[in-house]
């Protein structure tokens, strides 16, 4: 399957790696927008970019000559949140500089900080033009009419109004990468007690069908092959159909993005386990396209603290999905997310959460310790866990998701995998693409097959990534040998 053209370079699986501006030539505004988070922040930062073309803007790398800079936050640890005052702190600097010399620099602050904390932005930091929220950014051509009219007062804008939102973003217009990011469903109505999401992004909001098939028909024709919906609760996501009929759920809309000529690859995240219905399993056996690998966060082992963070289901109810999903699918790689030091736990409930990763056994996955956060219910419980506790479980939980992410991929060794081929490697000649367990493929190819699946070889499976050659000298495959059936990696 061939992906023609492309400018923007994709990193599916690294959260917090920030957004990679492209440059453009005929530019008459410069706009620099730094990507703080989850891939739905890399979305939105896209999506502003959209928004702000038609007023002259377009994107550069760096934000000394930017005529706007954005920072688009994430409030869901402590550390994520304090890094937005320390780069504000910086482009102060920027920005004072540039008024000397007789020119200007407007600063906006969007994302799940501007949500929660966007006065005391605008307190601690009044040389910030514009304060936005993940659900307010439509209104951006109007905020930058403001603030130019403001006299140096912040603006600020935190509505939660997520319907307009979507009604009133322009079409995609930005160049994707083969993989394309398409966020279908937004907010969150679960209310763990560690999480801030629910009041960063607000409550639950699913896009309709038709909107989200064309968005992905736009994609296709814009050259993206591979493409990741987003939501928060994303396998809650259910939206009206196209012909008004019944609601469709998430299975029935994977099946009809698989029908898009064009498609090849199909992934979503992140997932809560609540939502894995019986017809989403199914998707997975059924549809090719749909690429063998979920991101379903369990967050703990332990039933008593899955309880007290209102996870709303228990260890073995996670065992049962797993178990199903590997019954539909047997070479479905799985990856997860998890809390160490949550309030009260107790080194019997961790090694519960050693036990259940060591039962499971994950491709990959990301540990955390837990941060207390403003607002949240468990931020506010007594019995909190000491540092030194936290780092120690830290540390033992990554080793053992290290070994196993290690294991995963040196089992990888000597199978023939599809790859889309994404960008450019370290040194010439080299390509970097995916399989379609998310891994990492590097190997040396001709530019020429960027933008491609190909067949490789695999001969070296390291701690994070693999290495191989072309398979074959004529390189991609057709579509139908790039659903990574079972067959392909025998
Ligand atoms: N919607 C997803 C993930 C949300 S945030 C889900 O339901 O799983 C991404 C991850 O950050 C979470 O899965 C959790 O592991 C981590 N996280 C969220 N709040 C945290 C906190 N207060 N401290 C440490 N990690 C946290
Ligand atoms: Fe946060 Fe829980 Fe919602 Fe995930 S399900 S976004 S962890 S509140
Ligand atoms: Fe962070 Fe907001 Fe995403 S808090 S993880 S940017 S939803």
């Amino acid at each position: 399957m061939t992906c023609p053209g492309l400018g923007r370079q994709t990193v599916a699986d690294d959260r917090f790696r920030p957004h990679q501006p492209k440059v453009c030539a005929s530019v008459t505004k410069r706009l620099f927008i730094k990507t703080y988070g989850c891939q739905m922040n890399v979305y939105d930062s896209e999506r502003m970019a959209d928004i702000l073309a038609p007023l002259g803007y377009a994107e550069t790398t760096s934000p000394d000559d930017a005529d706007m800079v954005i920072l688009n936050t994430c409030h869901i640890r402590e550390k994520a949140a304090e890094k937005v005052f320390s780069e504000l702190g910086r482009l102060r600097k920027l920005k004072d500089r540039r008024r000397t010399d007789g020119g200007d620099m407007v600063i906006g602050v969007a994302g799940c900080v501007a949500q929660a904390e966007g006065e005391e932005i605008a307190r601690r930091a009044p040389y910030v033009d514009i304060v936005f929220g993940p659900q307010s950014y439509q209104h951006l051509p109007e905020m930058v009419t403001r603030a130019a009219r403001a006299g140096g007062q912040t603006v600020l804008e935190t509505d939660f109004d997520v319907e307009d939102k979507f009604d009133r973003l322009p079409e995609v217009a930005t160049k994707n990468g083969p993989a394309a990011f398409l966020t279908i469903q937004e907010g969150c109505d679960k209310f763990c007690a560690f999480c801030v999401v629910p009041y960063t992004r607000g409550a639950e909001f699913s896009r309709p069908a038709s909107d989200i098939l064309a968005e992905a028909r736009r994609l296709v024709a814009a050259g993206s092959c591979e493409i990741t919906l987003l939501g928060q609760n994303v396998n809650a996501w259910h939206g009206a159909a196209p012909d008004g009929g019944a609601e469709w759920a998430l299975g029935r809309l994977i099946r009809e993005l698989a029908e898009i000529d064009g498609i090849a690859r199909i992934r979503y995240t992140t997932s809560h386990p609540l939502e894995m219905t019986a017809d989403l399993i199914a998707a997975h056996a059924e549809v090719p396209a749909l690429m063998p690998y979920l991101h379903l966060p369990v967050q703990s082992g332990s039933d008593r603290i899955l309880g007290a963070m209102n996870r709303r289901h228990d260890r073995e109810t996670y065992f049962r999905i797993v178990d199903k999903l590997r019954d539909a699918r047997p070479d479905i790689a799985l990856s997860s997310d998890f809390i160490v030091g949550f309030p009260g736990e107790t080194d019997r409930d961790f090694a519960d959460t050693l036990n259940l990763v060591t039962r499971v056994t994950y491709a990959q996955a990301y540990s955390f310790k837990y941060s207390p956060r403003p607002g949240t219910p468990a931020a506010v419980e007594t019995v909190q866990v000491e540092e030194a506790v936290k780092d120690e479980r830290l540390q033992s939980l990554q080793a053992l998701i290290n070994a196993q992410q290690a294991a995963f991929n040196a089992d990888m060794v000597g199978r023939t995998l599809p790859v889309l081929l994404e960008r450019a490697g370290r040194h010439a000649g080299q390509l970097v693409g995916r399989s379609p367990y998310m891994q990492s493929v590097h190997l040396d190819a001709p530019e020429s097959l960027r933008n491609q699946i190909v067949e490789v070889t695999i001969d070296q499976g390291r701690a994070n990534s693999l290495s191989g050659r072309l398979t074959t000298e004529h390189g991609p495959v057709a579509k139908q040998d790039t659903g990574t059936n079972v067959a392909h990696v025998a």
